[in-house]
């Protein structure tokens, strides 16, 4: 597949981490960023464009369409819009004339979470639009770990607010990146929705005895509290939709987990995908 790849959300952990492996196989990458810091750290970063203004805009859309030949569509996280970001995305590629439209969605887009959901009425939508697609729904990534590694390594706590028992298929991120950049590198992907889950379903109890395992010291695993993870949203100053959807899914979590099967995977990466125990031997390294 040869073509500049439009990617959105350009700036953010996901889109950063695909473009590094995208440039890597040197493909012409054009960012969608809203600002010019973000655009100069791409650009340095191998990326070929940067369109830099407000996704939401629908003639920042167009302008960024213009001459691509597929999109890496990366919605920002939990966003009340997310929908009707995708369908003028959708509607915006096809009257570019876009070859493929792959969309970072969720695994199961269908759980009773409201961006999950959003995520399954994009995807809807897309299959339906009559592009060539590939849907990708990545599982829980591994790096939310560095979201809480100061506190298991000064207080030896592995805490997110969630039983300690729920399980999730964790992925490392560089294996999501790198699934993304085969289907966007080759043809034989049209049409295809691919479930991405890391290759064990640990619990947050299986996270805390493999570091403390990994750092030599004892890690324990508590649930926080969904109240307390509430306040310190507001806290931090999370608009309140992003809270309310943070809550939502953290009790969905609680009861359920996020669950998937490796094996597309590790097809798609040509070998076993990384486990938690050898992601957090690279974050002890750093
Ligand atoms: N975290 C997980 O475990 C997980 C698992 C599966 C799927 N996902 C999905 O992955 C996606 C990306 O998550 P992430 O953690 O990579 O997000 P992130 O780091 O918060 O990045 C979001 C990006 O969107 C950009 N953005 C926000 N509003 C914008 C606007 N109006 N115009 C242009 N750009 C805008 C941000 O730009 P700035 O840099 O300027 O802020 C940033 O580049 C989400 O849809 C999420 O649901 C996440």
């Amino acid at each position: 597949m040869s073509g500049i790849v439009l990617v959105t959300g350009a700036s953010g952990k996901t889109g950063r981490r695909c473009i590094a492996h995208l440039v890597k196989q040197g493909v012409r990458v054009r960012a969608l960023v809203r600002r010019d810091e973000a655009a100069r750290e791409l650009r340095d970063a191998g990326v070929e464009e940067a369109c830099i203004g407000d996704m939401f805009d629908t003639k920042v859309i167009a302008t960024a369409l213009a001459g691509v030949a597929q999109v890496l569509h990366i919605c920002p996280p939990m966003h009340p819009s997310e929908h009707e970001l995708a369908c003028a995305m959708i509607d915006g590629s096809k009257r570019a004339g876009v070859r493929r439209f792959v969309m970072w969605s969720v695994l199961h887009p269908h759980a009773a979470v409201p961006h999950h959901q959003r995520k399954q009425r994009a995807e809807a939508d897309l299959i339906e639009s009559g592009l060539s697609f590939t849907i990708l729904q990545p599982g829980r990534y591994m790096q939310h770990l560095e979201t809480i590694w100061g506190a298991v390594r000064t207080q030896g706590l592995h805490s997110f607010p969630f039983s300690t028992r729920s399980r999730f298929s964790l992925a490392h991120l560089d294996d999501l990146a790198a699934a993304a950049t085969r289907v966007l590198t080759e043809d034989g992907h049209e049409n295809a929705i691919y479930e991405l889950a890391g290759p064990e379903a640990l619990t947050q109890q299986d996270c805390a005895r493999i570091l403390s395992e990994a750092l030599g010291r004892t890690v324990n695993a508590q649930a926080a509290s969904i109240d307390e993870a509430v306040a310190k949203g507001r806290a931090a100053g999370l608009p309140e939709w992003r809270i309310e959807t943070l809550a939502i899914m953290n009790r969905h979590y609680d009861a359920h987990g996020l669950e998937g099967n490796p094996n597309v995977l590790r097809w798609l990466l040509g070998r076993e995908p990384k486990t938690f125990r050898e992601y957090v031997q690279e974050m002890g390294s750093v």
